[in-house]
C-alpha cells in the first residue's frame, strides 16, 4: 500500500517544476501574542466546520490518488490549509491567489516540502553536518537553505530529523545526527534555529519540523517502517533529548512517526503526542502525521476503519493530516456527532492559524518570483557548502602519511563507481533537482590539479539488489544491470588505470539510493564488488587513497587494515568534490568525528558506545571484548574517532570541585594540546559514568564536546559544565526523573575510548549544605 502511494510522491516530483534561537509560538502574554490570539478568534469565529477541518488538511500539490480533489478545488472551498510535494514557485503564486481571494474566508496556504540539505545549493547530509562537531555550521547550513527555499515560495520544511539512528542497517540513518543524544540534541536546537531564525516569520526563514516522533530509528532489525520496542528509560534518555532540544529551540511544528511504538502507532499514540510533548514540554506549535499516516493506522490493525482513523490521529494529538484524507472525510461527522468536540477542533485550528499568523502569511501570501534567481545558488552559500563539507569530513586512516597528497603529483588515478557520481555526491533527498550540479570528486580533483594526467576508470557498477520504490527520483536509478563481461572487463580496465599511476584515489561507498527512506541494509560492507577491485589496487603496492561517499557507517573491515589512508566525505553535497581535493591535498586539514560508531558487521546492530555492562567478571570469556566468537563486540571505528594531519595530547582533567552537591554545577576542564607540525582542529570531548545509581548506568555518555582550532604547540583549555541538566536521567526502577547522589569517573579525548581520568562525587544536596 505505501508503495503505491509512494509512486505517487515519486510522480508528484517529476512534476515539480522547477540565525538565534526562536520564540516558541504563542509564548507568553506579550501584545505580539495578544495581536496573533485576536486574528485567530475573530478568523475561528466566522469558520465552518469544513473550514476548520479544512485548515487541519495538507494536501498534495497535485491528484495523485483517483477520486482525489484538485487542489485547486480543494483550495478555493477553504478545503485545504497546507500543501506539500510542489516546488514550482509560479505555481505557488497562483494556489495562493485561490485561497487568499477565491475562498470564503481568505486563509493562506502554508507550503510545505522536504528541504532536507539545502534546496538547490546542497550541504553535506545531515549524519555528515553532525560529524563536524560543530553546531554553528548546521545552523548556518539550515539558514540556505531556509532562504533559498523561500525564496521560491516554500514556507516550511519537513525537517530536522531528529531520530538517534544506533542501528546502521536503518537507511535513514543519513537523515539524523547518528548515535548519540547530547550531539543530537545539540545538533537539533541549531538546525531549529537555522530554519526558523530569531522567531516565527522571521524573513527569508522557514518553518521547521521536528520528525519523526518517536522511535522510528529503532525499528526492529533495522528495517524502515517495522515496529520500535523501547523501554520508557531508553525514550526519556536516548530518543526524546533532540525533540526536547527542538521544542526548548521554538520549532514550530512536530511531526509524528509511521511505524508501532509498543504497539500503539507513533501516528495514534495519545502519550507521545498530548502527554509527553504538549503537556509535560509545553509544545504549543502544531503536529502533523507523516504522509498517509492517519490512514495507514487502519493498515497497522489499530484503527476499525478511516473514521476511526481519523478519530484516533486526531484525538491523539495531530492537528494535521498529511495527504492521506480521512480527516476531510470523517471529522465533519465526527464533530456532528459529538465524538469529537467543537473545543477539540477549535484547539486544533488555532494552534495552526496562530503558526500562519506570527509566519506573516496574511500580510505576505505571495513569492516575488524575480527574487528566486538572485538568491539560489549565490556564491556565498556555496561558500558555506564548501566549508561545511570540509569540516564534516572524517579522517579514518592515514598510514605512513599517506595523506596529504603532494601537488606536484604527475599521475593519478581516479576509480570507483562513485568517482564522478552526481547523485552520490549529493546524497540522500535530492528530488527536487539542483542548480548548478554538484562537483564530483572527479572534477574536484581536476580543478586541484590542472597540470596532472588524470586516469579516470569507474569499475563494475554497483546497484541495489531490489530496487528503492524511490528509484525512479534518481537519474538512472532503474537502469539496467551491467553484463559480468562488462563488469568484468570495467574492473580490468580500473586496475589498468592504477598501474599507470603514482597515486591511486578510490572512490567507494554507495550510491544515494542506498541509503535514506527504505533503504535498510542487512549487511554494511561495500555493496557490489568495490572490494575487490580495492584489493586488486592494493596488490600493485603503490599509494591507495579510499575516500568513501556513503550515508551510513561501512563495515570496511578489509579496507580498515589494507588501505594506507581512508577519508570518510559521506554525502558531501554541491561542493562535495572540491572539499575532497582541500582534504586530501592538505589546503584543509581533517578535523570531523564520527557521529555513529562503524560495526565490523551489520549483523552487531544496534551498536552504540552507551551501553550497560553486564556479567564480566575479569577472565570471564565475556570480559573482554568479544560476546560473539565470530566478531569482536566493538565497532571498527568508535563513536567520536577521527583522525587529523596533526596529533593532539590531553593533561590535566579535573573538576573544579571534587564534590558537587545534587542540583549545583560544577566545571570540568581539561588541556589540550597539538603535539603535531600543523594547524588542525580537534573535538574536545567529555564522558562521564556513574558508577551506581538507582539504575544500571551506562559505561560512558557524552556530556560535552568542542571543536577547537590548534595551531602546532598550542595548548588550550576547554572548560565544560556538568549540572543537573547533564547528571540526571529517567529511571526505570523510580519511573521518574532522578538525580542520584553518587561517585562518577570522567574521561577527557579524542574519541569514546579517551583514557585521560577523573572522579568526582555527587553528593545529596543536603549533606553538602550541612557540611558548609
Ligand atoms: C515521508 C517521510 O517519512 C517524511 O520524512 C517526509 O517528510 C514525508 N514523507 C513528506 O515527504
Amino acid at each position: 500500500m505505501r508503495v503505491k502511494r509512494a509512486m505517487g510522491i515519486l510522480a508528484l516530483a517529476a512534476l515539480g517544476a522547477a540565525g538565534a534561537a526562536a520564540a516558541p509560538p504563542a509564548a507568553g502574554g506579550s501584545a505580539d501574542d495578544a495581536r496573533v490570539k485576536a486574528r485567530v478568534e475573530a478568523l475561528l469565529a466566522k469558520m465552518t466546520v469544513e473550514e476548520k477541518v479544512g485548515q487541519c488538511e495538507q494536501i498534495a500539490g497535485a491528484a495523485i490518488f483517483p477520486g482525489a480533489p484538485k487542489p485547486d478545488e480543494a483550495i478555493a472551498r477553504g478545503a485545504a490549509g497546507s500543501l506539500l510535494w510542489l516546488n514550482d514557485t509560479k505555481k505557488f503564486n497562483e494556489l495562493q491567489k485561490i485561497a487568499v481571494e477565491k475562498s470564503r474566508l481568505g486563509i493562506p496556504l502554508l507550503f510545505g516540502l522536504d528541504v532536507i540539505h539545502g534546496y538547490r545549493t546542497i550541504f553535506p547530509v545531515p549524519l555528515a553536518m553532525a560529524s563536524s562537531w560543530d553546531p554553528s555550521v548546521h545552523e548556518r547550513a539550515a539558514a540556505v537553505a531556509a532562504k533559498e527555499a523561500r525564496a521560491a515560495g516554500l514556507h516550511w520544511t519537513f525537517a530536522p530529523m531528529l531520530d538517534i539512528a544506533r542501528d546502521a542497517r536503518w537507511g535513514r540513518i543519513v537523515e539524523g545526527a547518528g548515535e548519540d543524544p547530547f550531539l543530537g540534541a545539540a545538533m537539533a536546537a541549531a538546525q531549529v534555529r537555522g530554519f526558523q531564525g530569531p522567531k516565527l516569520g522571521t524573513p527569508d526563514r522557514v518553518l521547521a519540523s521536528a520528525k519523526h516522533f518517536a522511535g522510528y530509528s529503532a525499528a526492529d532489525g533495522g528495517r524502515d517502517y517495522d515496529p520500535a520496542y523501547i523501554p520508557d528509560a531508553q525514550l526519556h534518555n536516548v530518543y526524546f533529548p533532540p525533540f526536547k532540544a527542538a521544542v526548548d529551540a521554538g520549532v514550530g511544528t512536530v511531526m509524528s512517526a509511521y511505524m508501532d511504538l509498543n504497539n500503539v502507532p507513533a501516528a495514534g499514540n495519545k502519550w507521545l503526542l498530548t502527554d509527553v510533548l504538549k503537556r509535560d514540554w509545553g509544545f504549543k506549535g502544531f503536529v502533523i502525521t507523516d504522509a498517509m499516516a492517519a490512514g495507514s493506522l487502519v493498515t497497522q490493525h489499530f484503527a476499525r476503519d478511516r473514521k476511526d482513523a481519523a478519530f484516533r490521529a486526531f484525538t491523539a494529538g495531530n492537528e494535521m493530516e498529511m495527504a492521506s484524507g480521512p480527516y476531510p472525510e470523517h471529522l465533519p461527522a465526527l464533530v456532528k456527532e459529538g465524538k469529537v468536540t467543537m473545543a477539540q477542533l477549535d484547539a486544533a485550528v488555532r494552534r495552526i492559524l496562530e503558526i500562519k499568523v506570527r509566519m506573516g502569511l496574511f500580510e505576505n501570501p505571495y513569492v516575488d518570483e524575480a527574487r528566486a534567481a538572485q538568491v539560489i545558488g549565490a556564491p556565498e552559500h556555496h561558500a558555506e557548502a564548501r566549508l561545511a563539507a570540509q569540516r564534516s569530513m572524517v579522517l579514518l586512516r592515514n598510514e605512513g602519511k599517506t595523506l596529504p597528497l603532494s601537488t606536484s603529483l604527475k599521475s593519478v588515478a581516479v576509480i570507483g563507481p562513485l568517482a564522478d557520481s552526481m547523485t552520490a555526491t549529493e546524497g540522500s533527498w535530492m528530488v527536487f533537482g539542483h542548480t548548478p550540479a554538484a562537483t564530483t570528486v572527479l572534477a574536484g580533483l581536476k580543478a586541484k590539479l590542472p597540470g596532472a594526467a588524470i586516469a579516470y576508470a569507474p569499475g563494475p557498477e554497483i546497484r541495489r539488489d531490489f530496487p528503492s520504490m524511490f528509484d525512479a527520483m534518481f537519474p538512472g536509478g532503474n537502469k539496467p544491470a551491467q553484463s559480468a563481461a562488462d563488469a568484468d572487463a570495467a574492473l580490468q580496465k580500473a586496475v589498468e588505470a592504477a598501474k599507470g599511476a603514482e597515486v591511486v584515489i578510490a572512490v567507494m561507498g554507495e550510491e544515494a539510493n542506498m541509503a535514506g527512506e527504505a533503504a535498510s541494509r542487512a549487511m554494511l560492507d561495500l555493496p557490489g564488488r568495490q572490494e575487490e577491485l580495492l584489493k586488486a589496487v592494493v596488490a600493485l603496492g603503490k599509494p591507495v587513497v579510499l575516500v568513501l561517499l556513503n550515508g551510513r557507517p561501512l563495515s570496511i573491515n578489509w579496507a580498515a587494515e589494507h588501505v594506507p589512508a581512508i577519508l570518510e566525505a559521506w554525502e558531501p553535497g554541491s561542493e562535495g568534490g572540491h572539499a575532497v581535493a582541500d582534504v586530501l591535498f592538505g589546503d584543509v586539514n581533517p578535523g570531523g568525528k564520527l557521529p555513529v560508531g562503524f560495526p565490523r558487521s551489520g549483523a552487531q546492530s544496534p551498536l552504540y558506545y552507551a551501553r550497560t555492562t553486564t556479567h564480566a567478571p575479569d577472565g570471564s570469556p565475556f570480559a573482554g571484548k568479544s560476546r560473539y566468537w565470530d566478531v569482536l563486540t566493538t565497532p571498527l571505528y568508535p563513536f567520536g574517532y577521527g583522525l587529523s594531519y596533526s596529533t593532539f595530547s590531553y593533561a590535566n582533567l579535573k573538576p573544579a570541585a571534587a564534590q558537587v552537591r545534587v542540583g549545583a554545577k560544577v566545571a570540568v576542564s581539561v588541556d589540550v594540546t597539538n603535539t603535531g607540525t600543523v594547524a588542525g582542529d580537534e573535538v574536545v570531548q567529555l564522558y562521564v559514568h556513574q558508577k551506581a545509581g538507582s539504575d544500571s548506568r551506562p559505561q560512558r555518555e557524552l556530556k560535552g564536546f568542542r571543536r577547537v582550532a590548534l595551531k602546532p604547540g598550542e595548548t588550550q583549555t576547554v572548560t565544560f559544565t556538568l549540572g543537573p541538566d547533564e547528571l540526571r536521567y529517567w529511571s526505570s526502577s523510580q519511573r521518574k526523573w532522578v538525580q542520584d547522589a553518587e561517585a562518577f569517573d570522567l574521561w577527557a579525548g579524542g574519541d569514546s575510548n579517551a583514557s585521560l581520568h577523573a572522579e568526582m562525587t555527587v553528593v545529596p544536596a543536603a549533606a553538602a549544605a550541612a557540611r558548609k
